[in-house]
């Protein structure tokens, strides 16, 4: 599954500011995490002008970590999610101080970083330092969800989604593997009309071959709002 996928990336990664070519040698650790930062709930066509920015202004992590907070709220105007700019400046003080700069390299030890959770400690450590962990987001949930038929609704299925894109995520290069099921499920496996024809794993698809793909990944529904009434 891993080789055809990372074939396909070769051919068609999308070339990204925060990115290295596929295959090639990773990007440093700083633009990933600040990429990885700014695309938690933003989309990659917001973030790119964001990204060039914050690099030109602030090309490695002590530069950001000597920036005043006012700076970097101003620079961080129209990103929306506020905190998120307040926990970047914080760990970007939290690697300089406590790191002497060097970003920690495993999944586990950067999730102890202010502002990094579970989905980008995992999305680090595999893109940058080549750890082979699960990078899970909402993209890649819809991608295995599909490929291995899940059929339990979110978020119930996310421990089996996880488990699943584990067992497929290579040694060798996880990060490219990361990247390559993110674009699939931006530019291939969407949510709606997705172009299975020139998925590279349709032979793989169990959700394919079931005749289920729009169907998935099933979400529980949401709790009925309370109904108010006033005047
Ligand atoms: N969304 C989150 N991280 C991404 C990445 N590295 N490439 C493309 N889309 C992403």
């Amino acid at each position: 599954m891993a080789v055809l996928l990372l074939a396909h990336y070769d051919q068609h990664a999308r070339d990204l500011p925060w990115r290295s070519p596929p295959g090639s040698p990773p990007p440093p650790p700083y633009r990933v995490w600040l990429s990885e930062v700014m695309l938690q709930q933003t989309t990659v066509a917001a973030v790119i002008p964001y990204f060039t920015a914050f690099t030109e202004r602030w090309p490695r992590v002590e530069a950001l970590a000597m920036a005043s907070d006012a700076d970097v709220m101003a620079a961080w105007a129209g990103l929306g999610y506020y905190s998120r700019a307040r926990n970047l400046l914080k760990c970007a003080r939290v690697v300089v101080d406590a790191h002497i700069g060097n970003f920690p390299q495993s999944a586990a030890e950067l999730a102890k970083l202010p502002g990094v959770g579970a989905y980008t400690s995992a999305a680090i450590a595999a893109i940058a330092f080549g750890e082979p962990v699960a990078v899970v987001d909402a993209n890649v949930e819809r991608v295995a969800a599909r490929l291995f038929a899940i059929q339990t609704p979110l978020p119930a299925a996310r421990p089996a989604i996880r488990e699943a894109v584990q067992a497929i995520t290579p040694t060798d290069r996880p990060g490219d593997f990361a990247q390559a099921m993110m674009d699939l499920g931006a530019t291939i496996c969407t949510a709606r009309n997705p172009s299975c024809l020139t998925c590279p794993l349709r032979k793989q698809c169990q959700a394919l071959a079931l005749g289920i793909v729009e169907g998935l990944p099933v979400k529980a529904p949401k709790a009925a709002k309370p109904q108010r009434s006033g005047t």
